[in-house]
């Protein structure tokens, strides 16, 4: 298709502690980065607790809930936007299954870690998630626009 027809889909990803904290930073970026998509938003933050549990608020019935917020608010977190064609659903096939014992290798969770409780990143599970998840840890003023040459080298 030519670039207009590219509908360019944005994502949520977000790197939590412990993939901070081992190191795993650019081991992640860099396999978005090297499928094609482009890096639109980036930022690091130590959610609050409260922060944690609105990004989690669908889950605040699950018994792991109160842990996972422990979690995600353990330490810097980068928050990320990335953007492409099928970026959503083929982000959450890079990242693999939310259980690493799941994830096939070659995946991120399948290649770089063990428990799901500690399984090093996120990405929105569909278009109304990727939205809201992006207007919650974002201001529009923060994602930005630019030219890659995606419209003669990617698609
Ligand atoms: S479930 O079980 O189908 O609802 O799981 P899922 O919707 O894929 O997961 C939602 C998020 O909860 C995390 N999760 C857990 N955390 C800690 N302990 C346990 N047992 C657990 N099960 C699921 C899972 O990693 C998802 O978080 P994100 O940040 O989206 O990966």
């Amino acid at each position: 298709p030519t670039v207009e027809a590219v509908e360019l889909e944005r994502t949520f990803i977000a790197i939590k502690p412990d993939g901070v904290q081992r190191g795993l930073i650019s081991e992640i970026i860099g396999r978005f980065e090297r499928k094609g998509y482009k890096l639109v938003a980036i930022k690091l933050i130590v959610p609050t607790k409260e922060f944690a549990a609105q990004h989690y608020d669908d889950l605040s019935s699950r018994p792991f809930f109160n842990g996972l917020c422990d979690f995600l608010s353990s330490g810097p977190v980068v928050a990320m936007v990335w953007e492409g064609q099928g970026v959503i659903k083929y982000g959450r096939k890079l990242i693999g299954a939310t259980s690493p014992q799941a994830s096939e290798p070659g995946t991120i969770r399948g290649d770089l870690c063990v428990q799901v409780s500690r399984n090093i990143i996120h990405g929105s599970d569909g278009p109304e998630t990727a939205v809201n998840e992006i207007g919650l840890w974002f201001k529009p003023e923060e994602l930005v626009s630019y030219t890659k040459n995606d419209e003669k080298w990617l698609y």
